[in-house]
């Protein structure tokens, strides 16, 4: 049974029946029918969004949390009495109790053994990559290898290289599937001198084209001499990352991209024995057993603390427990199925899109099969003249219709670059005279080369009728010129 939810009042664009689409649906992905579970959760737990109307398909910027999820923490909250967990009171132990809990339930949901590996809490994925790259023993003769495909949080550790004199070099991905071009990563893996500091950066799924990079590389790149960091900010919310099995040595992942709430935590996951190499640039509050003025000295603390800035959001952290419980209790394998049969249905309608002088609607960037890739769909719309519609302006257009998407780049320079055809000439020009102009005058020198792609990204809570939406709202494009975007 199809519950139609919000999606059927709200569509005036509506040329297929949703029924009969949703019975096609079932009966290419079967596998969906073992995941109703999460059609009741949708109309309990995040019963929010067909109240208001709403089809959200920007799970990659942001998950969405459960009701109980919200209630869990305020009960915790509203019953308990909770100190700075840096005080050693009853009210702070109580506290710390809590914390310790949270920083074990992330070890055990992950499957890390705590003998080998450490969480430490940071404000988000960021914060967890500008520890790693504040900290990493960069110098001369050491490099910082990265795929093309890298959130730019991950690229902007290549300053912290640069500034200690490090080689900062990148992998290319290629047409048509973006992947990484293996050739390059196998002979830019023999540079590693033995002694040297050499850290090798990938998503294990993409945020631009969803493309699942090999975990498979992990042990081959460490038995080259490389540490290995594995972004799993976009993986992490709808793929089980079992690090029984795969031992990167630095995890990075924001929660709130994992169940909605709570925004403000996350964490770094990294093996003991790589964290005794990590160099800390400062210290402060929280992070020191003892510090002397007169003495100019401290003593930074062993373990996580010594890596968590002053004091952590400590009442939050406990949302963090019931956050990882609240997926446990759905089961990552079934919240992947999910995503996997609804963005198969998706990536095969908007392909399957075409004007009437056969030419095809949609351009993606990304795999066009579900082989290994993730809920991440990437595409521009082009007219029957091959003109391409703004992708800023059809996410206003999918405003009007209550369907959140995300236009723009989603801070991936390297795959919008690769994706888009954009040559290092094309903008290297932009930046040559960066320092001698205003704001404004960079503005009008990087004018068109801003051009980015329109994302949809599934969900746990995601159901049929929010992807049929979706296709439905692309279809009004199908004979439409660029030109008259509205
Ligand atoms: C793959 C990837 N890495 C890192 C980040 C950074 O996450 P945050 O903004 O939560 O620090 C994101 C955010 O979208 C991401 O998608």
């Amino acid at each position: 049974m199809l519950s139609l939810t919000a999606s059927e009042t709200k569509l005036q664009f509506v040329w297929d029946p949703i029924e009969a689409a949703f019975e096609a649906f079932r009966q290419a992905y079967p596998a969906f029918d073992s995941t109703r579970k999460l059609d009741e959760l949708r109309a309990t737990e995040y019963a929010r969004l067909d109240r208001a109307g709403h089809v959200y398909l920007d799970y990659t910027g942001g998950g969405l949390y459960a009701e109980s999820q919200m209630r869990d923490h305020m009960a915790l909250l509203n019953e308990g009495v909770f100190g700075n967990p840096h005080s050693k009171n009853l009210t702070s132990l109580a506290m710390t109790r809590l914390v310790e809990q949270a920083r074990d339930d992330v070890l055990q949901y992950f499957n890390a053994s705590p003998a080998e590996y450490m969480v430490i809490f940071t404000p988000n994925s960021t914060g967890a990559l500008k520890l790693i790259g504040e900290s990493y023993p960069f110098g001369p003769g050491d490099t910082y290898l990265l795929t093309f495909d890298n959130h730019n949080s991950v690229n902007g550790i290549r300053e912290f290289a640069r500034a200690k004199g490090a080689a900062v070099n990148y992998i290319p991905i290629v047409l048509p599937d973006l992947r990484a071009d293996t050739d390059y990563l196998t002979q830019a893996l023999l540079t590693a001198s033995s002694g040297s500091n050499n850290l090798f950066a990938y998503p294990a799924q993409s945020n631009f084209t969803g493309v699942q990079h090999p975990l498979d590389w992990i042990a081959d790149v460490q038995a080259k001499g490389w540490d290995v960091l594995l972004d799993a900010a976009s993986f992490a919310p709808t793929n089980r990352l079992d690090l029984s099995r795969w031992h990167p040595d630095f995890v990075d992942l924001s929660f709130y991209k994992m169940f909605g709430y709570p925004t403000g935590v996350g964490c770094l996951i990294v093996r003991k024995t790589v964290a005794q190499k990590l160099r800390r640039p400062w210290y402060s509050g929280g992070t020191i057993t003892f510090s002397s003025v007169v003495a100019f000295d401290h003593y930074l603390t062993p373990g996580s603390a010594g890596f968590e800035d002053g004091t952590v959001n400590y009442l939050s952290l406990p949302a963090v427990e019931i956050g990882l419980k609240w997926i446990e209790s759905i089961g990552i394998d079934l919240i992947h199925t999910r995503v996997m049969c609804l963005t198969g249905w998706l990536i095969d309608q908007l392909l399957s899109l075409r004007h009437r002088n056969g030419r095809p609607l949609i351009q993606l960037y990304g795999p066009p099969n579900l082989d290994r890739r993730g809920g991440t769909v990437q595409v521009n719309f082009f007219d029957p003249d091959g003109s391409m519609f703004d992708c800023y302006a059809l996410e206003q257009l999918a405003n009007e219709e209550r369907i959140s998407l995300r236009a723009g780049c989603h801070c991936n320079p390297g795959a919008r670059e690769a994706a888009l055809g954009f040559t290092r000439d094309d903008l290297e020009v932009c930046f040559s005279t960066k320092d001698q102009l205003t704001f404004e005058q960079f503005l009008l020198n990087i004018d068109g080369k801003t051009t980015g792609a329109l994302r949809a990204s599934i969900g746990l809570a995601t159901n049929f009728a929010d992807v049929y939406c979706y296709v439905q709202f692309a279809r009004t494009f199908v004979d439409r010129r660029a030109a008259s975007k509205s």
